[in-house]
């Protein structure tokens, strides 16, 4: 009986060690998560020799060469050294939820699209705070919006018809170049207003040249360098802006007004009821230019390539005008242009192979952590850049078949590649809180122009295939497209 009352007890003891020890280790583990900072998992680190600017060198080898080369490595999340700054790529949709949707107050674009402040001037964009820039971009959605396009579209088709009649019967062109000029043409006329297209445009056209010029990979590190292209960039800068306020100020003396950016960007208030100034106005056009301009024109460059090299694909845009002819005449305006779905997938998909932004950079103000598509977890500490590529996610080839390849095809209905592997996997025009808000316009511009083409001529490369020009700023087309042509309408059978 003793006995048992003492092993009872024994148990119990035994009993209360165990509770106890087991509540201390409770207690350390609680600790170790709570008290104590979590060990960091940083990402992989990109190997580069020499130390300290290394990787600096390889990032500007060429950053798309690197992506190649090290995505197979290290997988979809990883960090580069650069000498004062460690950039953190975040490749495909399966990572890059993040980069696309953070608040500007965890990822930010100010810091690391500084080197536009001196192209678009003072007081826009990436001069002023995130709450006056959100309102900025909110008069371009204004500006862009469907009403407004179904103007723009009518002065694209315009400007189409005029440019192509001056061209013979036939004759050879470099495209690279034609379609260039065109779509500053129409550019002018959209955006920047009849005042500037029908007076002003040899002037305004080299102004908005030397600014062009003034934009160098070295201006990225260095805007204010005074090196003879900045200086050149400056004075054009001013240049403009004398004249947008002579166009500004004689439209609000006259009452005249104009269906363009220009009109939508002087008409705009802020939430407090300040109108813009004219200074801003003038920023806000440039900034507009440099966003649709190169980036429409390579692409309206590479569609054509694409189109012309694979007959398959040319036959299939052409039945599209067959149809449309025999459905709506020869009328061409933002309805018609909305129908033209082959197209459409035609552009998509120069677009997809050739991004003309080919990396798109943000600020990292707050850690953040992120599941790489390899299921490793990583933190990203405040202070990286975090980065991804339009260029190198559009090819990933667990989300596009044959990513190499140009099929339009892909985005048809049943396959729908892009849409298969969820948001952000066709990067572009990028895409959640800071998505291009220009895709509609460039869609529409550079359909403009081929539907044209498509029902005036019967065109043919003559020259190589054209390789991609890595060293510009906006990414596009090395060398001339030489292009032969005959005028011959396209006549509904
Ligand atoms: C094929 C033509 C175009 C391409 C490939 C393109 C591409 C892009 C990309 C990738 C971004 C996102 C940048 C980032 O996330 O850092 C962007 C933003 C933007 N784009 Fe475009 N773009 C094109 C045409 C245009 C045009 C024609 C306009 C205006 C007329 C325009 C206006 C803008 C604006 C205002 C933004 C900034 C949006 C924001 O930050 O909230 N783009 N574009
Ligand atoms: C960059 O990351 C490395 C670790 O990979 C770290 O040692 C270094 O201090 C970081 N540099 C900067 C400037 O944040």
């Amino acid at each position: 009986m003793e006995a048992e009352k003492d092993t009872k007890l024994l148990n119990l003891n035994s009993g209360l060690l165990i509770y106890i020890v087991a509540t201390l280790i409770v207690a350390k583990v609680i600790s170790v998560f709570l008290i104590s900072k979590p060990r960091k998992h940083l990402p992989p680190v990109v190997k580069a020799w020499p130390p300290v600017v290394g990787g600096l060198i390889r990032f500007l080898k060429g950053p798309i060469l690197m992506l190649r080369e090290e995505y197979p490595k290290l997988g979809s999340v990883f960090t580069l050294n650069l000498f004062h700054k460690n950039i953190t790529f975040l490749i495909g949709p399966e990572v890059s939820a993040h980069f696309f949707k953070a608040s500007e107050s965890d990822l930010s674009q100010q810091e690391v699209y500084q080197f536009n402040v001196p192209t678009f001037g003072p007081g826009v964009v990436f001069d002023v705070d995130y709450s006056v820039r959100q309102e900025q971009f909110r008069f371009f959605t204004e500006a862009l919006r469907v009403t407004k396009l179904k103007g723009y579209v009518d002065q694209m088709v315009v400007e189409a018809e005029e440019y192509f009649s001056k061209w013979g019967d036939s004759g050879e062109v470099d495209l690279k170049y034609e379609l260039e000029h065109l779509i500053i043409l129409t550019a002018s006329r959209c955006l920047l207003g009849r005042e500037v297209r029908d007076q002003l445009f040899d002037d305004v056209s080299a102004l908005f040249h030397d600014l062009d010029n003034g934009m160098l990979p070295i201006s990225v590190l260095f805007p204010y360098l005074p090196i003879p292209a900045h200086r050149r960039r400056d004075k054009a800068r001013k240049k403009l802006a004398e004249i947008f306020a002579r166009i500004i100020s004689t439209r609000k003396s006259t009452g005249k007004s104009g269906n363009d950016m220009l009109q939508c960007f002087i008409d705009s208030k802020y939430k407090d009821g300040r109108p813009t100034t004219e200074a801003e106005v003038t920023g806000l056009l440039i900034a507009a230019l440099f966003a649709g301009q190169h980036t429409s024109s390579i692409t309206s460059t590479w569609t054509g390539a694409y189109l012309l090299r694979h007959k398959e694909y040319l036959s299939a845009v052409v039945d599209e005008q067959k149809q449309l002819l025999e459905k709506h005449g020869d009328k061409v305006d933002h309805d018609i242009l909305a129908e033209m779905d082959v197209l459409y997938r035609s552009i998509k998909e120069a677009l997809r192979l050739h991004p003309p932004l080919i990396m798109l950079l943000r600020s990292s103000h707050s850690d953040f952590s992120v599941k790489s598509r390899e299921g490793k977890e990583f933190d990203i500490p405040k202070g990286h850049i975090v980065a991804t590529s339009p260029a190198f996610a559009n090819r990933l080839s667990h989300i596009y078949k044959n990513p190499d390849i140009y099929d339009p095809n892909r985005f048809a209905v049943g396959r729908e590649e892009d849409k298969v592997a969820g948001a952000f996997s066709y990067i572009s025009f990028g895409g959640g809180r800071h998505g291009c808000l220009g895709e509609p316009f460039a869609y529409l511009q550079i359909k403009a122009i081929w539907s044209h083409l498509l029902r005036n001529f019967e065109l043919e490369l003559i020259s190589p295939f054209p390789e991609i020009d890595w060293n510009a700023m906006v990414v596009g087309v090395k060398g001339n497209v030489m292009v032969r042509y005959k005028r011959k309408k396209l006549s509904v059978n």
